[in-house]
């Protein structure tokens, strides 16, 4: 059996068709209800639901064999996991925006509201700018709509966000998109599982990605 932490909403569907369209799915899973836990023993695998940030937590302590993650958590946490697959799905950018018209004169610290405090220190120490990293959890665009920032880094994917608040990309610096994560000892242990379930999985992507 392996145990596989989805991230709750819509990518965690999009990964469970993928794993559905590669023989490991759990029909059940797609019914409404607060259930969290789903197994499909036949197929030998059981999928429970968490927060998106959580799946890397779950996979390496090993509660979860597999998981499927954004590449923004894997950057922005590091876990100590092994990174499988490119599922190709969750397709979006890591961008620096700004209110329009606005520009970095260089001449204080800046400023950087977001969700992605180890992301966005990277990114600026890799240029040596000087910045003052406030985290926030969500809405990012309101910081500096409100003065509480001067920029934010945060993920773009239509770009509406961004539009409907009147600030636009400074920077796209970073392809995000979701990837399947292994726990190191279960690739020992259960190798063969493992290894047929990416196989699959990569064969399903590519069917999933070019409709
Ligand atoms: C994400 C991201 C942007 C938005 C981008 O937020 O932080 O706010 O999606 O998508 P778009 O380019 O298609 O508009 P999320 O929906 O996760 O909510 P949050 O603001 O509460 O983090």
């Amino acid at each position: 059996m392996l145990d596989i932490a989805l991230p709750k909403g819509r990518l965690g569907e999009r990964a469970h068709a993928i794993l559905a369209a590669a023989g490991r799915g759990c029909p059940e899973i797609l019914e409404p209800g607060r259930r969290l836990v789903f197994e499909n023993a036949a197929a030998g695998v059981r999928f429970f639901w968490v927060k998106p940030s959580d799946v890397p937590i779950y996979v390496e302590r090993g509660a979860a064999d597999l998981g499927i993650a954004g590449k923004d958590i894997l950057l922005e946490h590091s876990p100590d996991v092994y990174e499988l697959l490119d599922l190709g799905i969750g397709r979006c950018s890591m961008c620096v925006a700004a209110p329009k018209g606005f520009r970095d004169s260089g001449e204080r610290t800046l400023r950087v509201a977001t969700k992605f405090p180890n992301i966005a220190r990277r990114h600026y120490a890799g240029r040596g700018r000087p910045i003052d990293i406030i985290k926030l959890n969500g809405s990012i665009e309101l910081a500096p709509l409100l003065g509480l920032s001067d920029v934010i880094v945060d993920l773009v994917e239509t770009g509406s966000t961004l539009r409907e608040n009147d600030l636009q990309v400074l920077e796209r610096f970073l392809g995000i998109s979701a990837r399947l994560i292994a726990n190191k000892a279960s690739c020992k242990f259960k190798y063969r599982d493992i290894m047929a379930l990416a196989g699959d999985a990569a064969g399903a992507a590519e069917g999933v990605c070019a409709k």
